[in-house]
C-alpha cells in the first residue's frame, strides 16, 4: 500500500501544492482523454505467465479495446487485437478458449491463424493474386514480460518500461519471481476513479484512521508516515537500525510469522525491510516479503469504477507444505485492501461536491504529488 522511501534525505515537499481538478475524477470526456493518453499507451499488466496454459486464448479489455493473449507450445506468449483481418469479426468470445487444432479460427467465415498470428487458411473463398495471406496476419500488440508478469502497450511506439517513483525494475532480482505460483486471487470492484486509489496508495496520512491492524504491524504508519525520514523533526544522523515491522514480526501475515521458508537470496536489508514495494503506474504495484509476494493491479471500468485485482504468489513448496495456512497470509492484506477501497470510495463521493474544485496536498504527500505530476505529464 505504501512505498517505503529511501532514508537518506527528507522527501517532504517544501510547499502544499494544489491537487488535480476535481472534475478529472468523474468527468466522462476527461476520462476518455486519460484512457487515450495513459491506458492505451502505457504498459498495462495483463496476467502471470504461469496462469496462462499453452494453446489457450485469453480475452481481455484495456480501455474498451478487445485483446487476446495466447501461449504457444514453446511457452511464447503473444498479444493480438481480437479482430479478424477478413471483415473484422471478433475472433474469441469466451474469456478463455481452448484451441482446437492449435489455430485461432474466426467463427464467421473460418479464416484461421497460427499462434504467431499468421493467416494460414481462407476456406471456401478463392482469392485473386492481389490478395497475399502474409499481409493479413493478426494485428499484434507490444508485449513485455517482467518477473513472470505480462504487460502490453497499445502505443505504436511504447514508452520505456519503468517503475515509479523510487525503486527500479531490478528491485525484485533477489526474489525467484518467475518460479512463483498463484495461491490466491481477490477481485474487487470499487466505486472510485482509478487515480483515487493510487493517491491513497501513495500516502500514509490515512493509516492511523483507516488501518488499525496495519499500524500495529508497522508502527511508523501509526504516525501517518511511510518511513521515519518523513517526520518533520527527522535529521539525517537519526538512522534507524531496526526494520519497520514490529518486534518479532517478519512479514505481512495475521501472525507476523512467515508462511513458509524465507527466500534464500535476499539481502540483509531486504529481510529487515519486511516489505519491498515496486510501483508501476498506472497499472500495478508489487509487494515482496521474505516469504511470499503480492501483486495488486488496477483496471478502470469507467470514470468512477475501478477493478482491483490482488494476487498472492508463493513458492510451490510453500503452498504444498503440510499445515500451510493460506488464510493467515491472505487475510491480512485483504483486510488492508478492503479498507483502502472503502477510503477511496469515501474520497470519490466527497470530491463530487459542486463546491469542491481542487484540494491541497500536505508535505508528506510527496508521492501523491509525484503521481499527479506524472498524470499531468501524460496528458500533455
Ligand atoms: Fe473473420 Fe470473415 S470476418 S472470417
Ligand atoms: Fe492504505
Amino acid at each position: 500500500m505504501n512505498q517505503i522511501a529511501s532514508a537518506a534525505v527528507s522527501p517532504l515537499l517544501d510547499h502544499c501544492p494544489e491537487s488535480l481538478p476535481a472534475a478529472w475524477y468523474y468527468d466522462t470526456a476527461h476520462h476518455a482523454r486519460e484512457l487515450k493518453s495513459i491506458w492505451l499507451r502505457q504498459w498495462v499488466y495483463v496476467g502471470r505467465s504461469s496462469d496462462l496454459p499453452a494453446f489457450n486464448v485469453r480475452k481481455f479489455d484495456i480501455g474498451g479495446q478487445n485483446l487476446i493473449l495466447v501461449k504457444d507450445a514453446a511457452g511464447t506468449v503473444s498479444c493480438f487485437h481480437n479482430t479478424c483481418r477478413h471483415r473484422g469479426a471478433e475472433l474469441c468470445q469466451a474469456q478463455d478458449t481452448r484451441l482446437k487444432a492449435k489455430l485461432i479460427t474466426c467463427p464467421y467465415h473460418e479464416w484461421a491463424y497460427d499462434l504467431q498470428g499468421r493467416l494460414v487458411r481462407v476456406p471456401y473463398a478463392s482469392p485473386t493474386p492481389d490478395f497475399r495471406k502474409e499481409d493479413h496476419g493478426l494485428l499484434k500488440v507490444h508485449l513485455k514480460e517482467w518477473n513472470g508478469f505480462h504487460f502490453v502497450s497499445l502505443a505504436d511506439d511504447p514508452p520505456p518500461f519503468d517503475a515509479a517513483p523510487d525503486l527500479g525494475t531490478d528491485a525484485l532480482d533477489n526474489w525467484p519471481m518467475r518460479d512463483l505460483v498463484t495461491g490466491h486471487v481477490m477481485v474487487k470492484e470499487i466505486a472510485c476513479n482509478w487515480k483515487v486509489f493510487w493517491e491513497n496508495y501513495n500516502e500514509c496520512l490515512h493509516c492511523p484512521g483507516i488501518h488499525p491492524e496495519l499500524c500495529d504491524l508497522v508502527p511508523v504508519y501509526n504516525k501517518g508516515l511511510m518511513a521515519p525520514n518523513e517526520a518533520a523533526d527527522w535529521t539525517p544522523d537519526a538512522q534507524a537500525d531496526a526494520g519497520p515491522l514490529k518486534s518479532g514480526a517478519r512479514t505481512w501475515t495475521m501472525t507476523g510469522k512467515p508462511c513458509g521458508p524465507e527466500f534464500p537470496g535476499l539481502s540483509t536489508a531486504q529481510r529487515l525491510a519486511g516489505h519491498t514495494f515496486v510501483t508501476l503506474w498506472p497499472t500495478m504495484y508489487v509487494v515482496a516479503h521474505v516469504d511470499y509476494v503480492r501483486a495488486v493491479s488496477l483496471k478502470p471500468l469507467g470514470p468512477e469504477r475501478t477493478e482491483l485485482r490482488a494476487e498472492w504468489l508463493f513458492p510451490r513448496a510453500t503452498l504444498e507444505a503440510p499445515g500451510f495456512d493460506l488464510d493467515n497470509v491472505t487475510g491480512f492484506a485483504s483486510l488492508v485492501i478492503v479498507q483502502d477501497g472503502e477510503a477511496s470510495e469515501i474520497n470519490q463521493r466527497g470530491l463530487k461536491s459542486m463546491a469542491f474544485k481542487a484540494g491541497r496536498l500536505m508535505p508528506q504527500e510527496f508521492d501523491v504529488y509525484r503521481f499527479q505530476q506524472w498524470v499531468r505529464a501524460q496528458l500533455t
